[in-house]
């Protein structure tokens, strides 16, 4: 077989679908960066665009311009779509929540779940339909997050959010995404925990969902190879597909020499790669992001020497970077799906 030299291409020989989150904003400003995700990826995912906020300012007045802008860009060029992120305690506008009965949050919920999955039924990817329900540190024997719907709707609103998005397009895939869960420490044990009991009680009680997406933000303070693969183990055994939806490497804590800080990047890259794509029901990889020019990480993550971060596989001139590298390695070396 030929050796690829793209990511989407290495990917493809093991039957793993690749890409990254970005935006319309973006795409629409920088040509050679969208020739370079076009180059590269077989799926996108919009970074802010979907989100409540953004998509259903006022109550029940849905816009879908940037939405439809971005699955008319992956349409002419041959990529998927992923829908994210229906259910979110962030990002939301001042009126969803803020509620007096739970019936309105109820309305308010699952109209806002309908207007969006409706919009774009059969024209997706998946849709990532509650985001970042677990907070083990919230103190709940559940490990549920305290949020403006579990206050309103009690714990149910959870399967409320599931059913409702399978009602609007039956055969979407529907996938539940979280963080946090690759990390070694009691806070990950937690959260493994919480969401295998979780994701557990939605499949007995026949709630429709069809993947877990690991966010798989990672940093210096490394992952759990042992805990992730045993975890993993036990999501595929539950029948669930599994995402690797918001990839990528935040670089504060490593050294500033920018060839040792690449190296260091990239090794992780391979070693999470290896650890996750040893699982057959690893389907898909998104990072977040593609090219250090574009990350959320400059802002969230920022350096203390005050260098620009390196957390993405292609650098801020659009190079390809060692990460670059190392992801296509582990693409190669992974079995077919
Ligand atoms: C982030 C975006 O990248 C930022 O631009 C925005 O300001 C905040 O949200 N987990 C998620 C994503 O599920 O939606 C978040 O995206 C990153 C963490």
């Amino acid at each position: 077989m030929q050796a690829a030299n793209t990511l989407k291409t290495a990917a493809r020989q093991s039957n793993i679908l690749y890409g990254a989150a970005t935006s319309p904003r973006i795409l629409s400003a920088d040509a050679d960066f969208s020739s370079e995700v076009v180059a590269q990826c077989d799926v996108l995912v919009p970074e802010n665009e979907l989100k409540w906020e953004s998509v259903e300012p006022q109550p029940g007045v849905f816009d879908f311009s940037q939405g439809d802008w971005l699955l008319d860009f992956c349409t002419k060029n041959g990529m998927a779509l992923r829908g994210h992120c229906l259910v979110w305690h962030k990002q939301l506008p001042a009126w969803a929540g803020s509620v007096t009965t739970a019936a309105q949050a109820e309305d308010q919920l699952a109209g806002h779940i309908r207007g969006l999955v409706s919009h774009y039924a059969g024209r997706l990817h998946s849709w990532d339909v509650v985001n970042e329900a677990l907070n083990p540190s919230d103190g709940r024997s559940d490990g549920l997050r305290n949020t403006v719907w579990l206050n309103a709707l009690g714990p149910d609103y959870i399967d409320l959010a599931y059913r409702t998005a399978a009602e609007a397009d039956p055969e979407a895939v529907l996938v539940y995404n979280e963080y946090g869960l690759e990390a070694g420490t009691s806070d990950g044990n937690a959260r493994r925990a919480s969401l295998l009991k979780l994701v557990g009680g939605m499949k007995r009680r026949g709630t429709p969902i069809h993947a877990l997406g690991l966010q798989s933000h990672l940093s210096a303070d490394g992952f759990s190879a042992s805990k992730l693969s045993n975890f993993l183990k036990q999501v595929q055994d539950l029948g669930l597909k599994i995402f690797i939806t918001e990839l990528d490497i935040a670089d504060q804590k490593f050294p500033a020499n920018i060839a040792i800080r690449d190296t260091d990047v990239a090794d992780l890259y391979r070693q999470y790669l290896k650890t996750v794509l040893a699982n057959s029901a690893v389907t898909t990889v998104l990072t977040w992001g593609l090219s250090d020019r574009y990350t959320w990480l400059s802002s969230t993550a920022p350096r203390a020497d005050g260098l620009s971060v390196r957390p993405l596989p292609f650098s801020s001139n659009l190079l390809p970077k060692t990460a670059r590298d190392a992801i296509i390695e582990a693409f190669a070396a992974a079995e077919p799906r």
